[in-house]
């Protein structure tokens, strides 16, 4: 099955890439990553559609204010509108495509039209960031497939690295490759495993550590993403280094000088983005 929907959409020829974010378990940060990832790219410029793909379980309308909003996934799913209409544009340049809290919603949807709706509208993106569920369902395999790349959320516990093997073997199955792993929430125990060990396991490379930070729970509560809520909170930066790496053009933001703080962080990083990318 996987191996049919992968022939179907392996046919693209845009410049757009579809990025998954998965993980095995559930709660170890892929909307947060999602939502966060996506406005970062946004704000260096790259036209970017976050996607709530988790139909059953949605909240990545939460952290947009976007879950009203009509129609949602939910009735694209169904077959009652065009994709373009439940897609929205959101302050930070991101565009959305949220899917409703609705049970109703949920029942009425059909997965397997998604592969065709996100390639309906993925030319006209630059990165399409699908926040998949948790868990190794016929769901996940279908979000898997569809990517360009996989990107797996791991937090530094023994659980989650063990469900993040299998969401690898996974994308590997589906003839997706890996773009690296996301670490999330370390710093909060001690004792926990480190970059080497966890890499070592998941023979995958770490590409982004993102630090336990209460500016997340405080922006979510808010209905923001840490990005505006906080731009120079350790996460932010974090979120922002990696969509630099993503894009092709690293920059150490531990490296960039204090005093660039007190002036507009997300400005700056755009500049320095703008530099690399006319070299
Ligand atoms: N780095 C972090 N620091 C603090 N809290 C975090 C961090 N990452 C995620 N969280 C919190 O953990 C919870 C689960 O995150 P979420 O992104 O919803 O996970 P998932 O989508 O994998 O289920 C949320 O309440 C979120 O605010
Ligand atoms: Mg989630």
């Amino acid at each position: 099955m996987l191996f049919i929907i992968k022939l179907i959409i392996i046919k693209h020829t845009g410049d757009f890439m579809i990025i998954t974010i998965a993980s095995g378990k559930g709660g170890v940060g892929k909307t947060t990553t999602s939502a966060n990832l996506g406005v970062a790219l946004s704000k260096i410029g790259k036209k970017t559609l976050i996607v709530d793909g988790d139909i059953s379980m949605a909240n990545l309308g939460l952290i947009f204010n976007f879950e009203k909003n009509r129609p949602s996934l939910h009735d694209v799913l169904s077959g009652e509108c065009d994709v373009k209409d439940a897609i929205y544009k959101h302050k930070t340049g991101a565009h959305i495509l949220p899917t409703s809290l609705s049970i109703e919603g949920y029942k009425r949807s059909d997965l397997d039209l998604f592969p065709e709706v996100i390639s309906d509208v993925a030319d006209d993106y630059d990165y399409v960031i699908i926040d998949a569920p948790a868990g190794l369902n016929r769901d996940m395999a279908i979000h898997l497939a569809i990517a360009d790349k996989v990107l797996i959320v791991l937090t530094p516990e023994l659980f989650s690295i063990a469900d993040g093997i299998k969401i690898k073997q996974s994308s590997e199955m589906a003839g997706t490759s890996i773009l690296g792993a996301v670490l999330n929430r370390t710093g909060r125990d001690f004792g926990e495993m480190g970059i080497d060990e966890i890499e070592m396991i998941v023979h995958e490379k770490v590409i982004s550590t993102i630090p336990e930070d209460e500016n997340i729970r405080n922006a979510t509560l808010k209905r923001m993403s840490v990005i505006e809520y906080s731009p120079k909170s350790p996460s932010s930066k974090a979120y922002m280094e990696l969509a630099l790496k993503i894009v092709g053009s690293y920059v150490d933001m531990n490296k960039i000088e204090e005093e660039v703080y007190n002036k507009s962080f997300i400005d700056k990083v755009k500049r320095i983005f703008l530099r690399f990318k006319n070299k």
